[in-house]
């Protein structure tokens, strides 16, 4: 009997979702034979609308390298949506409604923790669901690491390496915001491979004297400029509580506007924003979502559905997805990336 699959990729883009894609299709084409996937387009709003299609075999070649989503996406997903009728759609009954008439043996639900909760309620319903984990924030509880993470670092420490050499030539203070959203990883892991003299992340609130004095200690022992990798999601202490400040609030500027009220070195802001989820994968990434794609298909062969795929040292596993749901894996104050900072001198602002 023909397998029908459907695939969707919601939340934020990054690399390697076509990697993905391609890997649950060659392989699904492989274990199965008669196998029908079904694209369904723009994230769960594709799964909402019933906005999908059958997908040729052909369509999953030539992707692996290519940034962003051939199925498109969204950031759709559970709320409540208000029809012409005026009266609210259950989100979830449509979504299960449009499962049903694509006639799905399963779904394979590719993004980050906003998907997998969203995927958890689906499964909770009776659809048979299989999470993977995209992200550039590389903040999803139970795995390692994500994909769409390593060519988000190499991007941005590209930016950081390219701010040097003009900071270096103008004797500035380069401020680089960098993506992550509530989570660390990507400042904390370009910062290090950029070689910032100052880190800032959402974990550790920081003072803005002790990023002052750091900058000042460096001019006082001859080094003339000094990089700052700051995380989206850092805030000074004190400023903790705040509620989220919206897209257009930016922490590069407000630290610029702060730290020259404390030093008086010329300072500049670069953010360099969706280029970090933007072109091709680099090749860990390809390997990796190639190798959960994978993993994904056998989960699907072995009906072990409800599970988000993960991968913990070399092994590539699976989580129960209403494990993974709801959660948030930011950078544990014993992570040894933070020792190794603080062991090279890295200032991470702390008083
Ligand atoms: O989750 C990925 C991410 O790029 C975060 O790092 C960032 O905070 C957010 O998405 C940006 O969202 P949007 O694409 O909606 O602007």
């Amino acid at each position: 009997m023909t397998k029908r699959i459907g695939m969707l990729t919601s939340g934020g883009d990054c690399p390697g979702l076509n990697a993905a894609i391609r890997g649950v299709a060659k392989a699904s084409y492989q274990v199965f034979g008669d196998v029908e996937i079904v694209g369904i387009l723009d994230g769960y709003g594709g799964l909402i609308d019933g906005r999908y299609r059958e997908m040729d075999k052909e369509e999953f070649s030539g992707i692996l390298t290519i940034g962003g989503t051939i199925l498109r996406t969204s950031r759709r997903k559970g709320e409540t949506v208000r029809q012409n009728s005026g009266k609210y759609m259950d989100v979830f009954k449509a979504m299960a409604k449009n499962y049903e008439k694509m006639k799905l043996d399963c779904l394979v639900t590719i993004g980050g923790d906003g998907t997998h909760s969203a995927a958890g309620i689906l499964q909770e319903q009776g659809l048979n669901i299989i999470g993977l984990p995209k992200t550039i924030d590389n903040d999803i509880w139970g795995t390692d690491v994500t994909f769409g993470y390593q060519s988000a670092v190499n991007i941005a420490t590209d930016v950081l390496d390219r701010v040097h050499t003009t900071a270096v030539s103008h004797s500035r203070v380069l401020i680089v915001e960098l993506m992550g959203n509530t989570a660390g990883w990507l400042a904390l892991s370009a910062g290090i491979a950029g070689g910032a003299d100052v880190i800032l992340l959402p974990e550790i609130p920081y003072s803005i004297g002790a990023v002052a004095e750091a900058i000042n200690k460096r001019y006082e022992s001859g080094k003339h400029f000094s990089i700052i990798a700051v995380a989206e999601g850092a805030k000074s202490i004190g400023d903790e509580s705040e509620s989220p400040k919206g897209h257009h609030y930016s922490i590069g500027y407000q630290l610029a506007d702060d730290l020259t009220k404390e030093i008086d070195i010329d300072t500049r802001v670069v953010v360099p924003g969706h280029y970090q989820r933007g072109g091709a994968p680099c090749p860990y990434d390809r390997v990796l979502a190639t190798q959960m794609g994978v993993h994904a298909t056998e989960l699907i062969e072995e009906k072990r559905f409800g599970r988000t795929v993960a991968v913990k040292g070399d092994v590539i596993t699976s989580n129960l997805m209403k494990d993974v749901a709801g959660k948030t894996k930011t950078i544990p104050m014993d992570a040894p990336l933070l020792g190794v900072g603080r062991s090279i001198g890295i200032s991470f602002g702390e008083v």
